[in-house]
């Protein structure tokens, strides 16, 4: 079974960012299966570079979307962003360092955070911008 899987639960109905969640979800996988598998230090932050990199992409494509759409909880929503992303860092730094291993307790902090922000947060834009869509303007 994977480790986290995208099914329409967290669907957002912007297509964009639907294709964005599960490639997170699938990078998070990828991570999860080095791990398991007890991968070479080196493959292990290959991936979590390429997590980390591709979080950040999301986030910002994320972000421009809730300013353009004049999102009320802008703010909050880029906080929670912030927040993982300093954490993310930090985590990939002390990995790079040897001072920091990809734990499973880590790996289940990152699969509870991408799920409760997919599935609330993520969500509740999507409900913002779909009740606030303007007729023939996408
Ligand atoms: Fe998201
Ligand atoms: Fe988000």
């Amino acid at each position: 079974m994977a480790f986290i899987l995208w099914t329409d639960k967290y669907s957002t109905n912007i297509q964009e960012i639907d294709t964005q969640h599960k490639h997170l979800f699938s990078l998070l996988c990828k991570l999860h299966d080095a791990v398991s598998e007890g991968a070479e230090q080196g493959t292990i932050a290959d991936i979590l570079d390429e997590l980390v990199d591709y979080t950040f992409y999301h986030f910002r494509i994320e972000e421009d979307l809730l300013k353009k759409k004049i999102y009320p909880d802008y703010e909050n929503h880029k906080k929670q962003h912030d927040k993982l992303t300093g954490q993310a860092v930090e985590l990939q730094n002390r990995f790079r360092e040897g001072s920091a291993t990809i734990s499973f307790e880590i790996l289940d902090f990152l699969r509870d955070w991408l799920d409760k922000h997919t599935l609330v947060s993520d969500l509740k834009y999507a409900d913002f911008i779909m009740k606030n869509k303007t007729p023939g303007i996408s």
